[in-house]
């Protein structure tokens, strides 16, 4: 998988935030190659949602299929251990964890058929990336790294991506993050 190259990439939650920085930054990355933007309506926590996202995106990218899933969607209840209750915890399972699985499983249906033909399934790569401490409604106060930055890292530590990392949690400076 060394020479694999985003084609078509499905990224959560890209309306504000990290999200958005990422897009940005990925459109003016591929600017010179030309490159579409797509925005889908999406809840994560929706299997009903998930479906027509899918179909809209196999409508898009046909038989050329999808070979990026970005799971960046994510919510923070600003709670203490006084004031957190059950239905704020459900609520951060469902979009942090559960989200990310039921995205996953539809994305295994999209994979691009040149990947799979030339990787096989094993070929997927599955990395986690860590965006840096970045003030958005999600990150804390006190963050000092702009979204700039965070979004231009990370798209430079996904373009470089290779066999080796699968399964690795990386930063967005491409430093290794123990588990
Ligand atoms: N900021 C940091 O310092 C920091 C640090 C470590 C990790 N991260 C990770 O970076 C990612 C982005 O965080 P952020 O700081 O950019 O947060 P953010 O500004 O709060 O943005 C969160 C994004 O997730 C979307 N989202 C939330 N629930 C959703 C759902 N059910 N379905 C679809 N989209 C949903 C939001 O959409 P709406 O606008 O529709 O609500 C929004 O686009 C998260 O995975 C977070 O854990 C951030």
């Amino acid at each position: 998988m060394e020479d694999f190259k985003v084609q078509s990439m499905l990224l959560t939650g890209g309306d504000r935030g990290i999200g958005l920085g990422l897009a940005l930054k990925e459109m003016s990355h591929r600017k010179s190659k030309g490159c579409t933007l797509v925005v889908l309506q999406l809840d994560v926590t929706d299997p009903e949602s998930i479906k027509a996202a899918a179909q809209k995106v196999e409508e898009k990218v046909g038989g050329s299929g999808l070979n990026l899933l970005i799971n960046n969607a994510a919510i923070a209840c600003n709670t203490t251990l006084e004031t957190e209750d059950a239905q704020n915890m459900a609520a951060v399972y469902a979009t942090n964890t559960i989200g990310p699985l039921l995205m996953c499983q539809a994305a295994l249906n999209m994979l691009t058929r040149c990947l799979a033909l030339r990787y096989g399934l094993c070929g997927i790569l599955s990395v986690s990336l860590h965006p840096g401490g970045v003030k958005t409604d999600l990150g804390v106060e006190q963050e000092e790294l702009s979204l700039a930055s965070s979004a231009k890292g990370m798209v430079e530590v996904l373009s470089r991506l290779s066999a080796r990392d699968n399964g690795t949690f990386l930063d967005w400076k491409g430093q290794a993050v123990p588990w």
